[in-house]
Order: structure tokens, then sequence, then C-alpha cells
């Protein structure tokens, strides 16, 4: 047990932050996606107490975050060329790389695999904890596993109050959807294993071979072999029975006047979808960007409200809505109905 510390972003606090990760504890941190559960990434047992602490898999492997580009050599065993021009235009930011690892990255670090996926967040803060701690950090998203990732410091508290040493409030995060996670293949093709801020059309532009994993869209059994371990677990999952509806604001307002009970909660993009109904609403935004910066903390909502149903207009499947689509299906455990 822990008395967990809530720390502010001034130098005497990322100092401290420091130094608890460098010691081998774990320690809450923001990112511009979502707010991460950091240790040494090649301290086993500070890697161990991540898990611990997230109630988490060990097959799932951790990200690993870095805050300059020279580091990355030493991690992995070979940087592919496309790599490379992905690093140019995206780095620092929400791109996270899977590489063949180097043997310096612990087995546990890497739940097993022989790849490791690296990342250089944006966020100011993240990056001056990394270089203030003197090693790459690991770093899942700082929830418990299943429940919904945190975009704000009392998200984190709400989860790992007691079971981590401290958290940096950085305020709330910028993105508000986990890193686009990629993968090689040969020489020219990137595999898209997780959608994020970074879309598949950002993508096209290093390459037009961009391939969608199949996981991203479709349920995979959790015995099946997956290119991502975290595509099989049941993930951001509210207490609400959630349901998507595919549809227009029209198809979706006439498919709640028929169907929802007046204890449904309807997650809505704008006024129209919830006209003359009696239902509480989320809003999540018109944008795709504004729907990912709220999704997480509207799951959470749910959750507060005590929401046993609840029903959700649909996300654009292109740019950021893929990735806020993706998250959606997953909470909804893949229920989806056209209205
Ligand atoms: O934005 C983010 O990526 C956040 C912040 C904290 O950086 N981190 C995050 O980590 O979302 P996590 O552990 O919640 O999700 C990482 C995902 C998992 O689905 C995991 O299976 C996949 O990335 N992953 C990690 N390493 C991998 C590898 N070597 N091969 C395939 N998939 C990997
Ligand atoms: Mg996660």
């Amino acid at each position: 047990m822990f008395e967990t510390k809530l720390l502010g972003t001034d130098e005497e606090s990322l100092g401290t932050a420091a130094k608890l990760l460098k010691e081998g504890f774990v320690v809450g941190i923001p990112t511009e996606t979502v707010y991460g559960l950091g240790a040494d990434a090649l301290n086993e047992d500070a890697v161990r107490a991540i898990f611990q602490a997230k109630g988490r898999p060990a097959d799932n492997p951790l990200i690993v975050h870095i805050s300059r580009l020279e580091q990355l050599e030493g991690l992995v065993r070979e940087i592919p060329a496309m790599a490379v021009r992905c690093a140019e235009k995206f780095w620092p930011g929400p791109l996270t790389m899977i590489m063949p690892k180097a043997d310096i990255i612990p087995e546990v670090t890497s739940g097993g695999l022989d790849t490791v996926g690296i990342r250089m967040p944006s966020n100011e803060t993240a990056r001056k904890v990394i270089t203030l701690t003197g090693s790459p950090i690991a770093a899942p998203s700082a929830n418990l596993s299943g429940s919904p990732s945190p975009t704000t410091a009392m998200h984190v508290m709400k989860d790992m109050n007691g079971r981590i040493a401290a958290v940096v409030d950085g305020g709330e995060c910028a993105v508000g959807v986990e890193s686009t996670v990629i993968s090689f293949q040969g020489r020219d093709c990137i595999r898209l294993l997780r959608p994020g801020f970074i879309s598949v059309e950002d993508l096209r532009e290093v390459t037009e071979n961009v391939v969608i994993d199949k996981g991203v869209l479709e349920m995979v059994g959790e015995k099946v072999r997956v290119s991502s371990p975290g595509m099989k677990y049941k993930h951001y999952a509210p207490k609400a029975e959630v349901t998507v509806i595919e549809g227009s604001s029209r198809d979706f307002n006439r498919f709640c006047r028929e169907n929802a009970d007046k204890d449904d909660v309807l997650l809505t993009f704008c006024e129209g979808d919830s006209a003359g109904l009696e239902n509480r609403c989320i809003c999540l935004g018109e944008s795709d960007e504004i729907q990912a910066h709220r999704l997480f903390d509207a799951l959470r909502e749910l959750d507060a409200m005590g929401a046993k149903r609840a029903f959700s207009r649909c996300p654009e499947k292109t740019g950021v809505g893929l990735a806020v689509y993706n998250r959606l299906l997953r909470a909804a455990a893949f229920r989806v109905i056209r209205a």
C-alpha cells in the first residue's frame, strides 16, 4: 500500500517524480494521449510493479517511451528505413513503432515478445520526466486493466490511489485516445495495429502501402494469435451495456424513440440527436478530434451516473474517427446496430 503523492509540474515536483522512477517505483505521468503508468523500462522489478498495479496480463507488452531520438538506437536491433521516415514526420508525437528489441529490453517489458514498441511523446512534462530519470520509461495507460484509459490525473487517482508512489498532474490530455501503433512489413509496408491521432490518411503520406490489421475493426478470440496482444483483451468497458447505433442523426433519434427506456443514457454528437427525448445525454461533440478528447471521460461518466444501458452515435471511420470508433466498439463489446 502506498500513500500516493499528487505532484505538480514544477521543477522540484518533476525532480521528485524522476527520483522515484530511478529508485524503481511506479509513477503516473501525463502524455499528450492518455496518462501512463511509468517505470524504468530496463528495471525488471519496477516493470513487474506496473503489471501488478494495473492487474495486467503478463503477455501484454508495454510501450517504451524516450525523450531523444538518440535513445532509440540502443533499444532496438534494427531501425527499418520506414521507421526513420515516420520518426521524422510524427515524433515527438502519438505514434508507437514496433521494432525488433535489443537484449537490453527485459522480457517482462516486452511481454515475452522479440519486439518492442517505442514512442517519443510530444508532451513536455513527459519528456522532462524521461530526461531527468535518465532511462527509457515503460508505460501502459494508467487505468486498471479493463477500465477506460485516464485522461486526467483525477482519473488516475480514482484507479491507482494506494497502488503507486505518485501521480504527476499535468492537466487534461490534449488528444484523449492512446497512440497509433504500427509495425513494418518488408521494406515498404506499414501495418496499423491500433488507430490513434496519427491517422491512416497521415500514414499514407509516408507510404501508400498501409494495411489495417484485422483486429482493429473485428473481434479477435482470446486464444487467437494476434499481432498486438492488447487487441484480444476486453477494453475500456464501462459498467453500462453500450450499443453503437450506425446511421444519421435522424436515424439515431428515431432508433432511441423506439427503443430507449427512460433510464438509458445517450452518447450524442449534437443536439438534434436527442431532440424531443427525455433521456440523460453525454455529448461527445461533432468533430472527430473533440470526440477523441471526450470519449474516455464520457465512459467514466456513464459509471458515475450509474447507467445500466447506453446508446451511442457511431463515429466516422476516417481520420481520428477511426480511433474513436475502435475504442467505442470495445466499450460496446462489439454490439453495433444499423438504424
Ligand atoms: O498513447 C499511448 O500509447 C499510451 C501512453 C501512456 O503512451 N500507452 C498505452 O499503452 O496506450 P497500453 O499498454 O495501454 O497499450 C499498448 C498497446 C497494447 O495494445 C499492446 O498490446 C501493444 O500496444 N503493444 C505494445 N508492444 C507491442 C509489441 N511489441 N508488439 C505488438 N503490440 C504491442
Ligand atoms: Mg491501455
